[in-house]
């Protein structure tokens, strides 16, 4: 008889953004005349960068040709990106990355999904609450909690993010194995201070903790007191493994390119108390489940960093910005207080009312999906998530029948 991995069944029947495209799907069956903006998931809507467009279409005319075809390329990542990688978004803001230490991916969502194959089932987890579900999701699959109860997982040690921290929680008062942190974050679209990441580095150190750093947001900040990388403070290299992606900085969400950065000296734990290099188990982990992203794709991520990539990117990023910009504004003088859309996408908005009730009120009378915050954890009940990846005109559009809505 072929039995069950039973965690999967403490899981919520589906995933959060599949929840709401059910309800949109229903809305949409019901009113087929209405026309739906999305502000929902953080999925981007503007074409890639033409440097990005010239480099793929070069690349993939290099694999028509014997002599430039390429098969089965390094699973890590071909060096001319991880050359990039490590000098531009980590050298250049003295932090020292190698390139053989950045593992390229098709995704943030997977590598910060799979990471916590590398530890033990029975370690202490930090997780914020808000919180981006693949961090809960995958160690419940993995068995490291016991039941849904309340809004939560027993077995997590849980950071509450508030108002009144601003959504940067504090380190725990007790001892924790591994910590997820997301800066910006995501949902709230907080950011931490360089002074508030040096709490955590410092904790992780003490306490032969690790962090799991999703940076997936880093090309939104605008503030550069505020720190991009994790590795800008002193000690990260030895606790903290950080999780970066083209999605959203160079809108590749449908074209797949990511990678991890797991510093060599980054260290995990046997029973025996002896170290071991996370650097060099992730290798193992991801030379056996992983072959690699496709050359095409690796050369229009390359192309970011290239020429006039740079200033095409923020470009782009700066699009995406000033719809964040227009959403807090148009919020805020609407008399619901937020946080985020400064320095990140997403803009976390107090909701005044249960979340599911204002999500259903805004595709109701609106016709705009938001994000509920209840759908991020307990702490985010009462919030909703309005995302910033949409045209700049149905932004536009969207905020007028909101402000209709809500007046
Ligand atoms: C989100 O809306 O939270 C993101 O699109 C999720 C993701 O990037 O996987």
């Amino acid at each position: 008889m072929i039995r069950l991995n039973e965690n999967y069944l403490k899981l919520k029947s589906s995933y959060l953004f599949s929840d709401i495209a059910k309800r949109v799907a229903a809305f949409q069956e019901a009113n087929p005349d209405r026309e739906v903006i999305k502000l929902g998931i953080g999925d981007v809507t503007r074409a890639l960068p033409q440097v990005c467009i010239d480099t793929f279409h070069k690349a993939v005319d290099e694999m028509a040709s014997d002599s430039s075809f390429r098969g089965y390329g390094p699973e890590q990542g071909y060096a001319f990106l991880r050359e990039q990688v490590a000098k531009q978004d980590f050298r250049s803001r003295g932090a020292l990355v190698e390139p053989d230490e950045v593992f390229v991916s098709d995704g943030a969502k997977c590598d910060t999904g799979n990471f916590q194959e590398l530890f033990a089932n029975d370690i202490t987890i930090a997780i914020p609450d808000p919180v981006y579900p693949v961090y809960v999701d995958t160690n419940v699959m993995a068995g490291r909690t016991g039941r849904f109860s309340d809004g939560r997982y027993e077995g997590f040690i849980y950071l509450d993010g508030t108002s009144e921290n601003g959504f940067v929680p504090p380190v725990p008062q007790t001892h924790v194995d591994l910590i997820y942190l997301c800066y910006p974050n995501n949902p709230t679209g907080a950011v931490a201070s360089k002074a508030q990441l040096k709490e955590w580095v410092d904790y992780a150190r003490a306490e032969k903790a690790l962090i799991l750093f999703d940076a997936a947001y880093a090309a939104f900040i605008r503030d550069d007191t505020i720190p991009q990388s994790i590795y800008e403070i002193e000690g990260a290299r030895e606790v903290a493994i950080e999780f970066r992606s083209f999605s959203k900085t160079a809108g590749f969400t449908g074209t797949r390119c990511a990678y991890t950065v797991v510093p060599k000296s980054c260290m995990a734990y046997d029973t025996a108390g002896n170290a071991h290099s996370l650097h060099g188990l992730w290798n193992r982990r991801h030379t056996t489940k992983f072959n690699g992203v496709s050359y095409p794709v690796q050369r229009a991520a390359e192309a970011i960093y290239l020429g006039d990539g740079p200033r095409q990117v923020r470009e782009l990023t700066d699009y995406y910005m000033t719809n964040a910009k227009m959403i807090r504004t148009k919020m805020e003088a609407l008399g619901y207080s937020c946080t985020g859309g400064i320095n990140s996408p997403y803009i976390w908005v107090d909701a005044k009312e249960d979340s599911w009730t204002f999500f259903d009120l805004l595709l109701q009378k609106a016709g705009v999906v938001c994000t509920p915050g209840a759908g991020f954890g307990k702490c985010g009940e009462g919030f909703i998530r309005i995302s910033a990846f949409n045209n700049q005109e149905r932004v536009a559009t969207a905020l007028e029948r909101i402000e209709t809505a809500l007046r």
